[in-house]
């Protein structure tokens, strides 16, 4: 065997069956290639990961980097790295591109080094499509991996490294959860927390169920542990993350676990066993489908201080007739009464939503119901997407797919209408004095730092690096649009 993969373990033969250890195992044994690669070259190897999608992707690359980290590479962004990875999203066609773009470079950066090695995982990895560009047009990219199989990066790398040739492993559908590995992340004073995995609900438009596989809530027990844990090594604020959070508890992750469940245990229990643990300040959530938010959980935000009043609600559209085509199951009339029932009983709430136009067969009048929603809702933020077709899911099949010029005048006039309309919500807190978490230091300004209020709206004032990770009291003197400019009380 070469000598770089004399790695020196006596059980070399036999990795153990069960999880973690046998990434921990894994781990150890690409650390002794890092190790004797340093000897030999008196160099570091590096990483990067480059993150594309939602929160729940960022989530997961913070597991990448734990891993990365314990085996001893180190962390740089720039994509000349040794190592990088792409943790991909393949919610819209552009989101897919993106990715090609990288990729093209790379190939002559890596004729250059011969250490580097290309990884691929997420979204993207879990369409069959996908994998077979990439072994026709990209085959010099050296480790694949899908949304379900995360957890064995160490085991991915030795097998890259032993095998000498291109490592593809996706799964369909998830085996296990692997709860202990390490995780980097971004802020040692915020985190986000799965608390359930996949989506069940196939809104027509969407291949999240489809990449993300079947809902699975992992248990109380293990979420709670876990955000103890985070609480001990300092973080104040926590975003329970979900594509549906409000059906947490529906479907448990495997039938063992359900016997320390307590019955009728859902996300609002859940929610109110986090605020009772000491050192979180706040609580966050990700993200909300109308059809499942009940009574019970808007009691719960209302009188728990240390859930934030903000909520995210997306809507999608505003017409009843397309949210049926879309397989939302709920009316205009209802999203606009639920919202009616949050601001009654939390005035100040902050609600926050997204918005697709385009969807196949939206007429001007549905637009209408749509601007109709955005006005009535008075949303502080609103994230608009220009429908896009993916393959696969129902709406791509639909007749009626929207002409590009019309789609480019609605989504024009809905960006003017929530400009104006968030704004003025953004207003509602001029000259109030409210307690903002430092996030950074301004990125224009030095002399700035830049944090959230519960609401999620970001504020500006001046500071330095001390106040970084603490809540401070701030007034917020001046709104200019969705951000304020405050000063320390
Ligand atoms: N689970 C979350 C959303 C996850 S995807 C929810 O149900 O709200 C994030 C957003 O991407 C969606 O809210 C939707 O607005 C948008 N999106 C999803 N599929 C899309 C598509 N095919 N075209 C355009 N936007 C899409
Ligand atoms: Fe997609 Fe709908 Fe699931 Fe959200 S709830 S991830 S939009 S299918
Ligand atoms: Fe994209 Fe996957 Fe999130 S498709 S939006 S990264 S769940």
């Amino acid at each position: 065997m070469d000598t770089r993969f004399d790695f020196n373990r006596s059980d070399l033969e036999t990795p153990p069956e069960t999880e973690p250890d046998r990434q921990l195992y894994f781990i150890d044994l690409c650390r002794n290639y890092i190790r004797r690669k340093k000897e030999q070259d008196g160099k570091d190897l590096t990483y990067a990961v480059i993150t594309f999608g939602c929160q729940m992707n960022a989530h997961d690359s913070e597991k990448l980097r734990g891993i990365l980290d314990q085996i001893g590479y180190i962390e740089t962004d720039s994509e000349e790295a040794d190592l990088v990875i792409y943790n991909t999203c393949t919610v819209r066609e552009n989101a897919n591109q993106k990715l090609y773009g990288h990729l093209g470079p790379l190939k002559k950066k890596k004729q250059e080094n011969p250490d580097m090695m290309i990884g691929l995982c997420g979204c993207m990895m879990q369409e069959p499509e996908v994998i077979e560009k990439i072994r026709t047009s990209y085959s010099y990219v050296d480790i694949v991996f899908g949304t379900h199989n995360i957890y064995k990066l160490a085991e991915l790398i030795f097998r890259r490294l032993t095998e000498e040739k291109s490592v593809i492993e996706v799964l369909k559908e998830a085996e296990k959860t692997v709860e202990t590995l390490p995780q980097k992340r971004k802020y040692p004073f915020k985190s986000g927390v799965n608390i359930m995995f996949g989506c069940n609900n196939f809104c027509s438009y969407c291949i999240v169920p489809y990449v993300r596989g079947r809902e699975r809530s992992r248990t109380p027990e293990d979420i709670l542990e876990e955000i103890k844990k985070l609480a001990e090594d300092g973080v104040k604020e926590v975003m329970l993350l979900g594509q549906n959070v409000n059906s947490y508890g529906t479907n448990f992750i495997s039938e063992s676990e359900i016997i320390n469940v307590r019955p009728a245990y859902g996300f609002p229990e859940l929610l109110e066993d986090v605020c009772r643990i000491p050192g979180i300040e706040r609580v966050r959530f990700m993200t909300s489908h109308p059809k499942d938010l009940s009574d019970r959980l808007i009691e719960v935000m209302k009188k728990e201080p240390k859930i934030c009043k903000h909520i995210h609600l997306p809507v999608q559209s505003g017409s009843t007739g397309i949210l049926k085509k879309m397989n939302r199951r709920y009316s205009k009339e209802q999203y606009l009464l639920l919202v009616d029932k949050l601001r009654q009983k939390m005035p100040d709430i902050s609600i926050t939503t997204d918005i697709i136009v385009g969807f196949p067969g939206e007429t001007e009048e549905d637009f209408q119901d749509t601007l109709d929603v955005v006005s009535k809702a008075a949303y502080d933020q609103a994230f608009t997407f220009v429908y896009s077709k993916r393959t696969g899911t129902p709406a791509a099949a639909m007749e009626d797919q929207i002409p590009e010029d019309v789609i480019k005048d609605r989504f024009d006039r809905l960006l003017s209408l929530i400009h104006d309309i968030s704004a003025e919500q953004t207003k509602r807190f001029q000259g109030m004095t409210k307690p903002v978490l430092v996030e950074e230091i301004n990125r224009q300004d030095k002399n700035f730092v830049t944090g959230r209020l519960e609401y999620n709206t970001v504020v500006h004032f001046p500071g330095d690096a001390s106040l970084i990770g603490q809540i401070v009291n701030v007034k917020l003197l001046e709104a200019k649009g969705f951000y304020f400019i405050g000063e320390m009380e």
